[in-house]
This record gives structure tokens, sequence and C-alpha cells, in this order.
């Protein structure tokens, strides 16, 4: 059960594995003195439920550095706290860091780990499946601005990104289901055997099956997909832009649930609609298959709690869609695919297939 994979993200490498001493020799005798003393960046939960998993590899020094678990952590405020802490232990440019957690934790730690000191190095460790599949691959770091998502940020790649699917044991039922979404993603812009696999052996990709031998597997081929575009671009100068796939859309609903209502709507039920949306937008400009979108629709129905785009928010998407961060501030640009593992950044976009859009999501 010790299987080690590598995969190559460009500036740096993905292991997966089962085995995660293993993995994390393979990383820290090579790269620095393992009496170490290693900073462990964890938030509360995974300070609690993870960290301790570290202690597999023996005779490794780890210091955890706790910060409050979710979002709301991701703000210059806690980069300059841990920064503090991290002189007040006697980092210096030799330090290696360790982001043991989600996306926040890997956002925040790459973010310190380029600043501090001018930049230091450091190893990303995910811990929930959207970090494994996406948010600790690729180098970009980052914290939000006055409820302005990833605003301030850098590109500073890890060292290595270790995955060790079995850190999802005590991952929230929640928080599995919002990596899910991005995992539909990778499938469909870059890989069209785990398409099929979603579409025709859902079992592997539930909650209770976790911990299987297969999910390992699926998780690489979806790390190889973010992998294989990175790579490609470091930087998100051309290919990269195609991981936006069902974000335009997905920024607006968010934009919109974040002023309008109760109850905000999570990124990943967000993407969800997006790409069914962009999927139908994709079937009328691009001549993608009919049956793909309705097989994502049915994925997305059977997974995710009954969703409805509210009608009153429909001309406020389209003029968001038109301020995304990722378009150029005038036409609404957006990714398409032509077919699935072949994806299209189109410009200049009629609102009128995306308004079909959102009724034919609303009409299930
Ligand atoms: N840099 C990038 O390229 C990139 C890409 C995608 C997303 N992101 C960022 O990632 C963040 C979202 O990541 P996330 O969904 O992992 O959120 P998160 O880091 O907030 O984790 C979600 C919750 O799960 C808990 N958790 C994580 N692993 C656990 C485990 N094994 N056991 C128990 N609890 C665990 C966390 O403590 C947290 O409460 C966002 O801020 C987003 O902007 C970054
Ligand atoms: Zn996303």
């Amino acid at each position: 059960m010790n299987d080690l994979t590598r995969i190559d993200a460009g500036n740096h490498e993905v292991i997966v594995s089962d085995g995660l001493a293993t993995a994390l020799r393979d990383v820290f005798i090579k790269e620095q003195d393992p009496s170490g003393p290693y900073l462990v960046l964890v938030d509360e939960h995974t300070h609690q439920h993870c960290f301790r998993r570290l202690f597999e590899l023996q005779g490794v020094m780890y210091h955890p550095l706790v910060i409050g678990a979710g979002e709301s952590s991701k703000k210059l405020e806690t980069v300059e706290r841990i920064c503090q802490i991290m002189m007040e232990r006697k980092a210096n440019r030799q330090t290696l860091l360790v982001n043991l957690g989600g996306g926040v934790v890997s956002d925040i730690g790459g973010m310190v780990a380029s600043v501090f000191m001018r930049g230091i190095r450091y190893v990303n460790v995910p811990t929930s499946l959207l970090a494994m599949t996406d948010a600790a691959i690729g180098g970009k770091t980052g914290v939000d601005l006055h409820g302005y998502k990833n605003i301030l940020g850098t590109f500073h790649p890890p060292l290595k990104t270790i995955v060790h699917p079995g850190f999802l044991k005590s991952l929230p039922e929640k928080q599995w289901k919002e990596g899910l979404v991005e995992t539909w993603k990778h499938a469909l812009i870059g890989d069209g055997s785990l398409w099929q696999k979603l579409i025709r052996d859902p079992i592997s990709f539930d909650y209770e099956h976790r911990s299987n031998r297969k999910t390992s597997d699926w998780i690489t081929q979806s790390i190889s997909v973010k992998g294989r575009i990175v790579q490609q671009d470091p930087l998100e100068k051309g290919v990269r832009k195609h991981l936006n796939f069902g974000h335009t859309v997905a920024h607006a609903l968010e934009a919109w649930s974040y002023n309008h209502d109760d109850y905000i709507m999570t990124h990943g039920q967000a993407v969800a609609i997006g790409l069914v949306c962009e999927a139908y937008v994709s079937q009328k400009l691009l001549g993608l298959e009919i049956q793909v979108v309705e097989e994502l629709k049915s994925l997305v129905k059977t997974n995710l709690p009954a969703l409805k785009i509210n009608p009153e928010s429909f001309t406020f998407l389209l003029s968001a869609m038109r301020k995304d961060k990722k378009s150029d501030g005038h036409g609404l640009n957006c990714v398409l695919l032509e077919q699935v593992g072949a994806p299209q950044f189109c410009m200049d976009l009629s609102d009128e297939h995306f308004l079909e859009s959102f009724t034919y999501f609303n009409d299930f």
C-alpha cells in the first residue's frame, strides 16, 4: 500500500501516496536536515484531526502554527501574525514551511512563504479533497481583501505537494462534495476517461468510499489534469484559463448570493450550476453533445441539494459576468467546450444563450 505516484506540475512535483511516512521522507530527508525544526501551518480542525499523523515519520521535529478555520482567516492580518510568530521561533531563509490543511491553509501559507524574508521554501500537504486536486497545486497563493476573494496574492510554487488520501477520513461530507465538483470540471476540460468513470461508476465517488483504493486512482487523474495545464502555463497567460470553466457563471452567482441572500451559496454549489450553464452554452455555440450536458445536470441533481437560480438575479448575473476578474472588463468572455477534453476560451459572447441556460438549469 506504499505506492508513490509522481505528477509533474511544471515548477513543482506532486506526490500521491497511501503511505504518508514514505512520502514525507521522500521530501524531508532530501531537502533538509530532518531534525528540523519544521513549522507546520494548520487550522484548528487540521490541527485536531491531521497534525499528529505527521509523526508517522519519526525523528522530525514539528511545531504547529494554528490559525482559525475558514475563509475568514484569509486576510493580510493572518499573514502578518504568522510571520511574527515565525520570527519569534527564529525561522530563517532555510526554514521549510509545511502547509497542512485545506485550500485556506495552502493559500495563506503559500503567501507567507512568498514574502517571509523575500521568499522561503514550502511543502503543501493538502487534507481536503479540493486542496488535494486543486488549491495546493500550481503555486497560486493569496488572501482576500474586504470581501473580494484572492485579490492579494503571488505566484510562488511549493517545493512539493504531498497528497495522502488517508487524510480524507476525517473530512466532513459537505467539504467532500465541494471538492468533487472541481473534479467534474477537471474531467470535462481534460480527461474523457475520468468523465466516463464519473458517469458509469458514480458509487466510486461516494463519500462512504473516500478511503478506498479506487479513490487514490481518480484523485491522481484529477491532479494530472491540473498538473498538465499548470505545467504548460504556470503564470496563467493562456491555457490555464481553461481551469475557469464553470467559474464565470459561478463567480456571478457567488456575488449575488453574497449581496442578496441570507444563505450564502458555497463555491462548489455555484461551480456546479456554472458547469451546467456553461456546458449548455457550449452545446449551443460549439456543438458540445447534448448528452454531456444532460449527464452533467443529472450529476448535479443527484449529488447536491436542490439548487435554483433566482430569476430576479438574471440581469445582475449577466452584468457581473462581464466584470469577472478573468474577463477584460468589456465583453462577456468564457471558457466553453467543443467536446469533453477540448475547451476553448471564447470572447465577446452575447447574453442570449446564457439567459436560456439559467432557465434550462432551473427546469429540472
Ligand atoms: N490557490 C489556488 O489555486 C486555489 C484553487 C482553488 C481554491 N483555492 C482556495 O481554496 C479555499 C477553499 O479550500 P477548501 O475547500 O479546502 O477550504 P478550507 O481550507 O476552509 O477547508 C474546508 C474545511 O474543512 C476542514 N478540513 C480540511 N481538511 C480536513 C480534514 N482532513 N479533516 C477534517 N477537517 C478538515 C477545514 O478545517 C475547514 O473547516 C478557498 O479559499 C479558495 O480560494 C485556491
Ligand atoms: Zn473553483
